[in-house]
């Protein structure tokens, strides 16, 4: 009897997807035992407030489906406080499992077979992906280095007629630009023109740097009935793993956005919903000493860096990554550069095409078996000085293969280990 054939079965949809250039490097980086500076996610602990409310809520048995309406009246008077726009917990909030479902359940809502979202890259690449899961096609506008400005008659020629939405992550990752009120208020003049959705992704929203300050698209006249924000409680409180997002939406979008979340998971884990509503109440110097952690982070991060000759063009105004440019004399691309560091100093990082659409995001990392490594369980780029295939990513992507993403959401204990095995290697 011949064997069943499961290649044969998989979905053009699912056979369209790799794992990303992060998810792989993060396998290796295990492997390797390497500095993890590719993950967004903390390696410190979460706030002790919510960690005890989580272990009580567990404790009490909140073990089943759970909708914890609490939860949507703690989110919407937040934004109201942040951005004073007012919004009906009842009807316009529905609970995900993290941002990630947030997105995906307001793109399924919205995005037809063949409707354009409109991308801003480079970008988180969940963005894509979802446009693609629902049918739509996704089109990119090229945010312009060093300083990631936006070019506004490039946004407005690629909204046309099919465009459903445009997609606006601020604090933006990985470059941690904040946008401005002037870009903020462009955005919404083309969305307004166009006539099309916004959806913003808000899950740094907390973490801004110097006198800069997050503000909402949706708090912009005209905004709120054509805006989905979505956030999480992922990154503010350092819980990646509780699953805890949400959107916020007009009613009529947030009625579509809740059907779709309850068939795709029915509800958020219901112990750390019951910690969310502990975590929403934090006081203000939480917030105030989580911007300063991390702004002594980045800083520590960036002067390492610059000292060792990456070009930090742009310091983060917020989010806890810093995308920088190799060093000069690098004469490898971004995925050779981040193999060889994960080989010769023991620290991951992202290569920069990861976020970048189909020239650099799809590509998979060229994993090419050396010998001692091998012996190790790793693999390491071949022609490790001055590559052709470096050279030829390097001809037709010109800054896309010459950024790395460095997280520095880190304990200053991993950052100096960095820094120590950045100065050893540079001695
Ligand atoms: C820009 C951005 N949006 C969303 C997410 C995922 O958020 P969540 O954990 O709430 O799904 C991440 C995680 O790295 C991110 O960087």
């Amino acid at each position: 009897m011949q064997g069943f054939d499961c290649q044969n079965v998989l979905s053009r949809r699912a056979r369209s997807f790799k794992l990303s250039p992060i998810q792989q490097l993060s396998l290796l980086a295990q492997r390797c035992n390497a500095i993890n500076l590719a993950e967004g996610f903390p390696d410190f602990p979460a706030p002790l407030h919510i960690k005890e409310a989580a272990v009580a809520a567990i404790t009490a048995d909140f073990n089943q489906y759970r909708h914890v309406q609490g939860v949507c009246e703690k989110v919407a008077s937040a934004f109201e406080m942040a951005h004073g726009v007012k919004v009906d917990p009842a009807t316009e909030v529905t609970l995900c499992c993290g941002q990630s479902e947030a997105l995906a359940a307001a793109i399924l809502a919205v995005v037809e077979a063949n409707d354009e979202v409109v991308i801003l890259e480079p970008a988180y690449d969940t963005y894509e992906a979802c446009t693609i899961l629902a049918g739509g096609k996704p089109v990119f506008v090229s945010l312009d280095p060093p300083f990631w400005s936006l070019d506004l008659k490039k946004l407005d020629a690629a909204i046309g007629p099919k465009t459903k939405a445009v997609i606006i992550n601020s604090p933006h990752n990985p470059t941690g630009k904040v946008f401005s009120k002037v870009e903020l208020a462009d955005i919404t003049n083309l969305c307004c023109k166009h006539g099309c959705l916004a959806i913003t992704d808000e899950v740094y929203e907390h973490i801004t740097f110097d006198d800069v300050k997050h503000v909402s698209l949706a708090s912009f006249p005209g905004m709120k009935e054509r805006t989905i924000v979505t956030s999480s409680l992922s990154k503010t409180f350092g819980v990646t793993g509780w699953r805890i997002g949400w959107a916020i939406a007009p009613s009529a979008l947030t009625s579509a956005i809740q059907i779709i979340h309850t068939k795709l998971t029915d509800s958020a884990p219901a112990p750390f919903q019951e910690a969310a509503l502990t975590a929403l109440q934090s006081c203000p110097d939480f917030y105030k000493s989580l911007k300063q952690e991390y702004q002594f982070r980045r800083d520590y991060v960036c002067n390492f860096l610059n000292d060792f000759g990456f070009i930090v063009h742009f310091r983060p105004q917020g989010s806890f990554f810093v995308f920088v440019e190799l060093p000069s004399e690098v004469r490898f691309d971004d995925i050779e550069y981040v193999m060889e560091a994960i080989n010769t100093l023991g620290i991951a990082f992202v290569p920069g095409c990861a976020f970048f659409n189909k020239s650099g995001a799809e590509e998979n990392l060229k994993f090419h078996v050396s010998t001692d490594l091998a012996k190790k369980g790793l693999q390491m780029p071949r022609n490790l000085k001055g590559s052709n295939d470096a050279s030829e990513n390097l001809v037709s992507n010109p800054y896309k293969h010459r950024y790395i993403r460095v997280a520095f959401c880190k304990d200053i204990s991993t950052l100096q280990a960095a820094k120590l095995a950045l100065r050893r290697q540079c001695k």
